[in-house]
């Protein structure tokens, strides 16, 4: 297994209200270890996902109900391979170890760990030999997904080997009296038919884990926290349009009412009708005290004669903070800012340093870190799909839950290899809106990461109805990704490509041409500036 995230010293989620059970999940740097935590999250049991180090006082500080040790890249056996605290194992909560997290309790508690010539990844098959508390009421055969060097041969004194795999004379162990189970397989992976049913035995036999962790809870318990930070004090937000600002705001206008004042910057940058969605969901129906600024013109004005990628990005951000903070100003005396920053932010950051920088990215249409404002983040512990959960949970209307990603700097990146001027954003939100129509029409909108138009400052030669025409060229780009780490240009099918094609050229004057990218990432980027 690769580590695929860092995980750091990073501030960490705030330890949720203790009338909800949690059980912590201690990272050893597997490819799955949040994957875990959003299992169990789905098993109604709130879970946090901490670096394997933050030592047992920390976990124990969170009064878990239960500790799972994930899986990890490392050999038991190799030079720094992250260890064990036993002090873990006296904080009198059970414990699952999974896969390496197994290896380490095995190998701690006196079991024999090995190294094996033939490592096992993929698809395996399990034997149960002696269900136990675990695997009880289990098949005794079934399938498990596996991805192991080192092998576990024998299980630590009184504990009880349960099962085999193919090349696993022990793949899994438990000892009841002390509270100690150790699976070699991935319980939280599709691949593992059984394992949310062996992870819902852990937390609701083992642990006896209340399952009360749900949206509806999250709202009732982020409405507190908000009250109690913020008091009798004013707050503003910066709406873009995009779920994590509109779910952060209607949290915080749920708690404090119109102690909340939003600010939405129309940068004339957005899609066709956005902005009036915006201000129509937000003012008219959740009656949210709403500023909403139409600087179209003056970002208009500061891109005039700006072509090259990185300058327009710079610009379009300067722009933005000037007129958030003016307006912010305004609004006279808000103490607080909220910020919609989520768990895998709070997970991941601190990781890449040192990269290079491939775009001047996603503080692009964000705010800068000495803004001087207390910080209300009430998505900090939450995974995106809790996100547009706890967004359903509070009314967001459907179409702002499920909004594609769309990047800070709008339509203004998608004009490129020139300036975005009033008319080629016209052509481009025209094309863009006939885009999204027949990607929602054809049922693939939330399939989709992104679908939008790209519009290179290029013109091509046509011919239409026995004239000659000079006009726009449209790129349609799809793509399917799961964080924008990597991405697949989407197989649109034909006939949708045609339609979408004829209806941009037939109903936009400007536009004789459209193309198709298909371009994967790496080696190209999602936007094309
Ligand atoms: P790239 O083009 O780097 O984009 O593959 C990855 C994801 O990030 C989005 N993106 C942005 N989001 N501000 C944002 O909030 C930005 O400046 C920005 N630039 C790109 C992009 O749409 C894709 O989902």
């Amino acid at each position: 297994m690769t580590v695929h995230h860092a995980v750091t010293d990073a501030p960490r989620a705030p330890v949720p209200s203790t009338a909800t059970d949690e059980v912590v999940v201690l990272d050893y740097g597997g490819q799955y270890s949040q994957l875990i935590a959003r299992r169990v999250r789905e098993l109604g049991v709130f879970s946090e996902l901490l670096p394997h180090h933050v030592g047992a006082e920390e976990v124990r500080r969170r009064a878990p109900k239960g500790l799972i040790l994930s899986g990890g890249p490392a050999s038991v056996y190799a030079d720094g391979a992250p260890r064990l605290d036993p002090q873990l194992l006296e904080l009198g909560i059970p414990v699952l170890g999974i896969c390496y997290g197994m290896q380490l309790l095995v190998r701690e508690l006196g079991g024999r760990v090995e190294g094996a010539e033939v490592g096992e990844f993929g698809r395996s098959e399990l034997t149960v030999q002696e269900p136990g508390r675990l695997l009880a009421g289990l098949p005794r055969e079934q399938t498990c997904w596996m991805s192991h060097r080192d092998t576990v041969y024998s299980a630590p004194p009184g504990f009880t080997a349960l099962a085999s795999s193919t090349a696993s004379p022990v793949a899994a162990v438990e000892s009841v009296e002390r509270g100690v189970y150790g699976i070699q397989f991935h319980p939280e992976v599709v691949h593992t038919p059984y394992g949310q049913t062996i992870l819902q035995r852990f937390l609701e036999d083992v642990c006896v884990c209340e399952r009360t962790w749900s949206p509806a809870s999250v709202v009732e318990d982020q409405v507190a926290r908000i009250r109690e930070q913020v008091g009798s004090g004013h707050v503003i937000c910066g709406l873009s349009g995009g779920v994590d600002s509109s779910v952060a705001a209607l949290l915080v206008h749920r708690a404090v009412g119109d102690q909340l004042t939003c600010i939405f910057v129309d940068h004339g940058f957005m899609r066709k009708n956005e902005g009036e969605q915006v201000i129509a969901a937000f003012r008219d129906h959740f009656k949210v005290p709403l500023v909403a600024v139409d600087a179209g013109e003056r970002f208009l004005n500061r891109l005039a004669g700006v072509t090259d990628p990185e300058a327009k990005r710079k610009a379009i951000g300067a722009e933005f903070i000037r007129v958030f903070e003016e307006e912010a100003r305004r609004v006279g005396d808000a103490h607080y800012l909220v910020q919609g920053t989520l768990y895998s932010d709070v997970i991941e950051s601190g990781g890449g340093t040192g990269a290079a920088t491939i775009k001047s990215h996603h503080n692009v249409g964000g705010l800068p870190d000495d803004l001087q404002f207390d910080l209300v983040e009430p998505l900090r512990s939450l995974f995106k799909d809790e996100v547009r959960a706890v967004g359903a949970e509070l009314g967001l209307p459907e179409r702002l839950v499920w909004r594609q990603p769309f990047p800070g700097p709008g339509l203004a990146i998608r004009i490129v290899g020139g300036e975005a001027t009033r008319e080629r954003l016209n052509v481009l939100r025209e094309a863009d809106a006939i885009l999204q129509d027949e990607i929602r029409k054809a049922g693939l909108y939330r399939e989709l990461w992104q679908s939008f138009c790209v519009l290179p400052d290029i013109r091509t030669v046509g011919v239409q109805g026995d004239e000659r025409t000079y006009g726009h060229v449209v790129v349609i780009r799809a793509v399917t990704s799961d964080d924008a780490m990597t991405a697949d240009w989407a197989r649109l099918p034909y006939d949708l490509l045609e339609q979408i094609a004829s209806r941009m050229i037939g109903e936009i004057r400007e536009v004789n041409r459209v193309v198709l990218d298909i371009t994967s990432k790496p080696p190209g980027t999602i936007e094309w500036e």
